[in-house]
């Protein structure tokens, strides 16, 4: 068992899989490309399927070009807090194998995608940032207004930044300011065959 952030992990896990969480409070200063570009070296080097390497980000620092486009183009809810992030990014993944031509559709790009993004998040966290996935995006605008071609698959945004105190938020989301806790694991977790507890 490892205990850290307010949270408990059933076995000895490294304690940075519970420091990792996801605050909605940022300090809105602004990093460096460089600080950024580090994290999603990281989310980059995560494994997927054949190598395929589906993943593409498209980023925007806070104070920089297209900061104010990428901050549209999340749902207001959203918008409210991660204005003070350090940086925006939408994970796009590349929906087919080998030619555009050819017609083969990936099975995994997604779950590869995903799979970047786990490694942003834990790399964001020991590089002294959080990072806040969020599916409460415009999806099909964003496909228009940055240009993302058909057959590559708008999966969600991530807002980077340096924690603040939750003074910074709005009242309901004050409320919801705290690491969340884990279903046991073995709602999840099945030796052998499929357990239905729904
Ligand atoms: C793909 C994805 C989409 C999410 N979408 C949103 C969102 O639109 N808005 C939001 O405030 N949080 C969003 N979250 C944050 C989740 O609610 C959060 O990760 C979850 O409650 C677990 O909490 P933790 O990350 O603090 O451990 C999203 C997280 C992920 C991974």
């Amino acid at each position: 068992m490892t205990t850290a952030n307010s949270r408990e992990s059933e076995y000895a896990i490294d304690p940075m899989f519970l420091d990792r969480w996801s605050p909605r409070a940022f300090t809105g200063e602004v990093i460096e490309e460089a600080q950024l570009l580090t994290l999603l070296d990281a989310a980059h080097w995560a494994p997927s399927s054949a190598n395929m390497q589906p993943w593409r980000f498209l980023y925007a620092l806070k104070g920089f070009e297209h900061w104010e486009e990428f901050l549209s183009l999340l749902v207001e809810s959203n918008q409210e807090w991660a204005k003070n992030a350090s940086a925006l990014i939408f994970v796009v993944s590349r929906s087919f194998n080998g030619a555009r031509s050819e017609g083969r559709p990936s099975y995994t790009h997604s779950f590869d995608a995903g799979a970047a993004w786990g490694h942003l998040a834990i790399q964001a966290r020991m590089s002294g940032f959080y990072a806040h996935g969020m599916s409460g995006i415009k999806h099909e605008e964003i496909k228009e207004k940055l240009g993302v071609p058909d057959g590559y698959r708008v999966e969600a945004g991530i807002a980077v930044g340096r924690i603040a105190d939750k003074s910074v938020l709005s009242e309901r989301n004050r409320a919801r300011e705290f690491p969340s806790q884990r279903k046991p694991l073995s709602e999840v977790a099945f030796n052998g065959h499929f357990v239905d507890n729904d």
